[in-house]
């Protein structure tokens, strides 16, 4: 069941400079980017870190402990030490916000890709 969030304006968000968020006790990192934005589970699969803290570029998000890199479109680990991919979720743009979708129970009720809205 969709569960949607307001994460905050368009406009507090600066392009390849991630931020984080709990909503519903999961950490979530938001993802501005030249495609739009995207939304992923904000621990690393690999290690317990914050991975909104890493380098954003093209889409893709380095994970500041160990490099491993991700595709924030798809939560995909593109390089190791991480092979577990990040959860995404999907990102709605309403009006001049920002929101998130943090389905409640199956997630496949809702898909797994982010949507940007414009
Ligand atoms: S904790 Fe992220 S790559 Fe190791």
């Amino acid at each position: 069941m969709a569960n949607w969030h307001c994460v905050g304006r368009v406009d507090a968000f600066e392009v390849d400079f991630s931020e984080e968020v709990t909503l519903d006790g999961q950490v979530i990192a938001v993802h501005p980017t030249e495609e739009g934005f995207f939304a992923t589970s904000g621990i690393c699969t690999h290690e317990d870190e914050r991975i909104f803290e890493g380098l954003l570029d093209r889409c893709q998000i380095e994970c500041p402990k160990h490099m491993a890199r991700f595709d924030v479109r798809t939560g995909a680990a593109l390089s190791p030490p991480a092979i577990t991919p990040l959860l995404t979720y999907q990102v709605e743009l309403r009006d001049d916000y920002v929101w998130v979708n943090v389905p409640v129970g199956d997630r496949d009720d809702t898909g797994q890709s982010p949507t940007w809205n414009s």
